[in-house]
């Protein structure tokens, strides 16, 4: 191990932690995790009254807050603000969490034009570019994390969330490739993949849940895997176990079984 990754490893306790997606979910139990005197937090979302709801609990904890509402299918205006936040006080950890889910409507043949493209813009496009710019920031300083949620949507085929699926396995390559960049220079970056967490998102899933853990369970395992310097974290375990089974059934029958399953979800 490098001096800057040993470095990175043992000394990390972040001051100015800012995480995309903070409104609700795991990102509203992330910023209550971090929560701390002397912990600076910045909360990006859409929904400008959850977010303050959200500010409103983690500055009774003791944290410095701000919020910014914003739409990161502008990608650029999403570049400009993480800058500014950087030229403010220096963002230690960053955590790329937002994201929609993509479930193909009941009846349709396809996923729609729309929700592919914002699940390719908010899921993959958006975090890979703010992830470059913070550790453009990060690798001079020879300091800092950046964290990915991402799923375990992205270890199969999934026939009714193609955009889900794919931008989540596009966001695990990006990440594992930004984590062997980085290391030498003394930034982390940690890949996040969940089952199922107890949210907003995996509420409008109708059908089971198995294996279901909650958002603040969640929350502190993707810390402490943060605080390592973990280069891949997926839980439960469980879903390692079938990513890997899963490697060893022949592809056309996998696909076969994968059509079977019948996920929809409400409100499309
Ligand atoms: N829940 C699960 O079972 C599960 C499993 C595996 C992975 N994940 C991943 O975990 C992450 C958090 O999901 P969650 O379960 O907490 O979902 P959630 O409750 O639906 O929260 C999603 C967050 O992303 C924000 N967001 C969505 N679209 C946005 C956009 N265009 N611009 C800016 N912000 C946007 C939302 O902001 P507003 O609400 O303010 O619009 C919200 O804060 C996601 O990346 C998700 O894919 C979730």
């Amino acid at each position: 191990m490098s001096r800057p990754e040993r470095f990175a490893k043992l000394n990390f306790a972040p001051r100015h932690v800012l995480i995309t997606g903070a409104s609700g979910g795991l990102g509203k139990a992330l910023a209550c995790h971090y929560a701390q005197p002397a912990v600076q937090l910045t909360l990006w979302g859409r929904n400008e009254s959850r977010l303050q709801a959200v500010a409103d609990q983690c500055r009774a904890r003791g944290s410095t807050v701000e919020i910014h509402s914003l739409a990161l299918t502008d990608i650029d205006n999403g570049v400009s603000l993480l800058e500014a936040c950087d030229d403010a006080r220096p963002v230690d950890l960053l955590i790329l969490n937002a994201g929609v889910s993509d479930i193909r409507p009941e009846g349709a043949l396809t996923e729609t034009v729309d929700a592919v493209r914002e699940a390719a813009l908010v899921n993959y496009a958006a975090p890979v570019t703010l992830a470059t710019a913070a550790a453009a920031r990060m690798a001079p300083r020879r300091y800092g994390r950046i964290a990915f949620i991402g799923s375990v949507a992205a270890h199969h085929d999934l026939p009714f969330a193609s955009a889900y699926s794919s931008s989540k396995a596009g966001l695990s390559r990006f990440s594992t490739c930004l984590h062997a960049a980085m290391a030498p220079l003394g930034v982390g970056v940690t890949l996040v993949e969940p089952g199922y967490i107890d949210t907003a998102m995996s509420r409008r899933l109708d059908g089971a849940r198995p294996f279901l853990i909650s958002a603040e369970d969640a929350a502190s395992r993707i810390a402490g895997a943060v605080a390592v310097n973990r280069a891949v974290l997926v839980f439960p375990r469980v879903f390692l176990v079938l990513k890997f089974l899963s490697a060893l059934v022949p592809r056309g029958i996998a696909h076969r079984l994968l059509r079977l399953a019948e996920v929809k979800q409400r409100g499309q």
